[in-house]
């Protein structure tokens, strides 16, 4: 009997892509830069399943060139906004995702993305790296506190609380914003609107998914509306954030700093402001990047596969 056919859009590491191996006919596309939409069209015809990276669109054009074979999409993320989750159901194709077991890698990479732009620490590294350390001063590098300041956590799901956990070790106040509805609090932290959370917040990590009511939720409004001495950390998606807006704000001292791990587009143009400041750290995208949850990962995306392939409900259906 012919095996199903999977195409996966990346070398991913870990076990899944066996435990695929064992019951597919796999094809990988090994290169470090995504397909491009022509080339990702060819690759697709006649798979059943497509293991993808959130920088793979796949939409109604790219389920259409795999046919009617196609069964199950498996995003190798928690993240799903890349995919047409509409055009999916209208093909009876489901659709999987990674969540949970990325959950503490992500919150731990947010926590040391707030204490890296809050404390300087790539800015310090790059200032001894050129040369310019000539000695120790009292008010070099100056960076803000974590004791007893306000930490705001906008999306208040599975990685909003783990980043909650991490701050209570830090003696921190926890505030949280969960768009569209109230959900139950852990521990002291309250729940507020976003207009309080942007106005109390020390810190303020964004832990939403992109949809439309996130897109562009921080915008120049609401940047205006943080202290000068904030420090705004974005872990979701690029588009939850008006960069150009934090870029001005950054640069004219209305907020104290960012730190990044995602833009929007990814990666951001060098020509980007954001670039230019040394008050803005940006990482590329690395928040559930430890060998472990990304092995793990690769598993449970290849599971979701597998499940789909059987016609089964999926482990971690999305939709
Ligand atoms: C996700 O899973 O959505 C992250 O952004 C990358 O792991």
């Amino acid at each position: 009997m012919n095996k199903p056919k999977v195409f996966v859009t990346r070398q991913i590491p870990g076990p899944g892509l066996n435990l695929l191996r064992d019951q597919c006919e796999v094809d990988v596309w090994e290169e470090e830069l995504p397909p491009e939409k022509g080339m990702l069209l060819q690759r697709v015809r006649g798979a059943n399943g497509l293991l993808t990276m959130l920088s793979d669109r796949i939409d109604a054009e790219v389920m259409d060139a795999a046919g009617e074979s196609l069964r199950v999409v498996a995003n190798y993320a928690v993240g799903y906004d890349n995919i047409d989750l509409a055009a999916a159901a209208a093909r009876g194709v489901r659709v999987g995702n990674t969540p949970g077991i990325l959950t503490d890698a992500t919150a731990d990479l947010a926590f040391a993305l707030m204490m890296s732009a809050g404390r300087r620490i790539a800015e310090g590294s790059r200032y001894v790296r050129d040369g310019r350390w000539r000695t120790w001063g009292p008010s070099l590098l100056l960076g803000v506190d974590f004791q007893g300041a306000t930490l705001g956590i906008l999306g208040y799901g599975r990685i909003g609380r783990a980043m909650a956990r991490r701050a209570r070790g830090f003696d921190m106040r926890i505030l949280f914003t969960h768009p569209g509805r109230t959900v139950e609090p852990e521990g002291d932290a309250r729940q507020v609107d976003l207009d309080t959370l942007l106005r109390e917040s020390d810190f303020l990590s964004l832990h939403v998914p992109l949809t439309p009511r996130t897109r562009n939720l921080i915008d120049g409004a609401a940047l205006a509306r943080m202290k000068p001495t904030a420090v705004l950390i974005n872990t979701a998606r690029g588009a939850v954030v008006d960069q150009l807006a934090l870029a001005d704000a950054l640069r004219e001292g209305r907020l104290f700093a960012a730190g990044l791990d995602v833009s929007d587009p990814e990666p951001l143009p060098m020509e980007h402001p954001l670039h230019a400041l040394d008050n803005c750290l940006i990482v590329p995208h690395i928040g559930s990047a430890s060998r472990t949850t990304r092995g793990k990962m690769g598993v449970m995306a290849a599971e979701n596969i597998l499940a789909g392939l059987r016609g089964e409900e999926l482990p971690n259906p999305v939709g």
